[in-house]
């Protein structure tokens, strides 16, 4: 499928309007593996009901777990308690969603039965030794290829001993894979990381009854827990959201608002990167919902000029750096993003993607190793339409559809299927608040 936009420079629409995107796809993955081995029902609203948290969902189907929906993002799982997921029967395909495998790969890595994880083109070229590693130290047996990329075999029945864990990257996958295969260890298991990542394992296992605590950069847990069962209410993810406080702060007269967006801490870098670039933000309403604050957020259009973004921000911005890029590209001046390393291991390389779909609308951006510099300028001048390859991955498809709202060629953005993997229903929330986007 292609996304075909119009020209939002010549005909230009302000972004106006009252939504809510779909729910936060971390938490919905967790919901469903911590509901899953947890006793009792646990009844969970505003699921994301996206092909990524779908996999996850099928896989506990798919391991003996009663689970009712989604329907209108409410789902009921009737949990096993920790030792009882069953063998599946065929090995658990997870799609494109390097979640899934990285954390149920630590979840699965202590039970008694065998089991094989694959994934889709993009997933199967993942690296996964940042997972298999500690869990290999950890006593597991698991097979990966040899060049550390999926399928990976966890062989069953292994006896799991704690560690301390010192992450070598900021990543919350690994660090909740370590957390998730320490409720199997004997003793405990420690994970240290070099900057903060998204912490909602540690909320989640917590607010589930499971003794965790957390000391600076260090959570640690001692295995042979319980998980409660208990009722689960998912924010709107501010992932999906940022394509939306990007479109609005683009074009002027916009006025828009994101309701019930989850401002977990570790997640609100999107935030202050735009802040920082001169944006128009405000929060009110602001809640703690199920352990996770939440707010609405309201962006009105205001010029933004590029900035050397601070690479504290780099984990807690990491899934949004694509739709900053489009933001980058539209300020006034030049961007520098350093410290970004990781963004080439996504479901693409993005910084690549971005890169390549920049100079083909005419902004001079260039790669680095670590990131990009991105002049602002003339998106899509001199052209009527511009070829975008999204390399199958999502969020540079709808980074792509947020530039075509300040570009003068219309965009083909090609490969759109995958983003129904975190937004099913991005082409026509987008149209309902002035985007001018057909799928083709
Ligand atoms: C996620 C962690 C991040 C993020 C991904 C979801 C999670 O990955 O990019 O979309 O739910 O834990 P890394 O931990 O590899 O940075």
């Amino acid at each position: 499928m292609k996304f075909i936009t119009g020209s939002g420079l010549l005909d230009q629409r302000p972004v106006v309007g009252d939504i809510r995107v779909p729910g936060d796809k971390s938490i919905s993955h967790r919901s469903i593996m911590f509901g899953s081995l947890a006793k009792g029902e646990t009844n969970i609203k505003g699921f994301l009901e996206g092909e990524d948290a779908l996999a996850t969902l099928a896989a506990f189907r798919a391991m003996g777990v009663i689970i009712e929906g989604p329907e209108d993002g409410r789902v009921v799982v009737h949990g096993v308690g920790m030792n009882g997921l069953k063998e599946p029967k065929d090995s658990l395909y997870l799609g494109n969603s390097g979640t899934s495998m990285r954390l149920l790969v630590g979840l699965l890595a202590g039970q008694n039965f065998s089991v094989t994880l694959t994934g889709d083109n993009s997933l199967s070229s993942r690296p996964m030794g940042r997972v298999v590693e500690p869990l290999r130290l950890m006593g597991a047996n698991i097979e990966m290829t040899s060049n550390g990329r999926p399928p990976i075999t966890i062989n069953g029945g292994a006896s799991l001993q704690g560690i301390d864990y010192l992450l070598p990257m900021a990543s919350a996958q690994v660090k909740s894979c370590v957390l998730l295969a320490g409720m199997y260890a004997e003793g405990q298991t420690s994970t240290t990381e070099p900057a903060p990542t998204r912490d909602h394992t540690e909320r989640m296992l917590a607010g589930m009854g499971y003794h965790l605590t957390r000391n600076g950069a260090c959570s640690c847990l001692s295995g042979g827990g319980e998980l409660t069962a208990s009722t689960i209410d998912i924010p709107a993810d501010i992932s999906s959201a940022a394509f939306f406080m990007v479109a609005a702060s683009i074009v002027p007269h916009s006025d828009l608002t994101l309701r019930h967006v989850g401002v977990n801490p570790t997640r609100t870098g999107v935030i202050q990167i735009l802040e920082l670039m001169g944006a128009n933000l405000s929060l009110s309403n602001e809640k703690i919902v199920g352990g996770e604050p939440v707010a609405d957020i309201r962006v009105q259009y205001a010029p933004l000029t590029g900035i050397d973004i601070p690479e504290a921000l780099v984990p807690l911005a990491i899934d949004e750096f694509p739709v900053l890029f489009i933001a980058a590209a539209c300020a006034k001046g030049t961007t520098v993003l350093t410290g970004a390393e990781e963004l080439r291991v996504k479901e693409s390389d993005r910084i690549q993607a971005m890169v390549d779909g920049l100079v083909a609308l005419g902004i001079q951006a260039k790669g680095t190793p670590d990131g990009a510099i991105i002049e602002g300028g003339c998106l899509g001048s001199g052209y009527e339409k511009v070829e975008i390859q999204s390399q199958d991955d999502h969020r540079i498809a709808m980074a792509f559809a947020v530039a075509s709202l300040q570009s003068a060629a219309k965009i083909v953005i090609h490969e759109c299927d995958n983003v129904a993997t975190s937004f099913p229903n991005f082409a026509a929330l987008a149209c309902s608040v002035g985007f001018q986007l057909k799928e083709d």
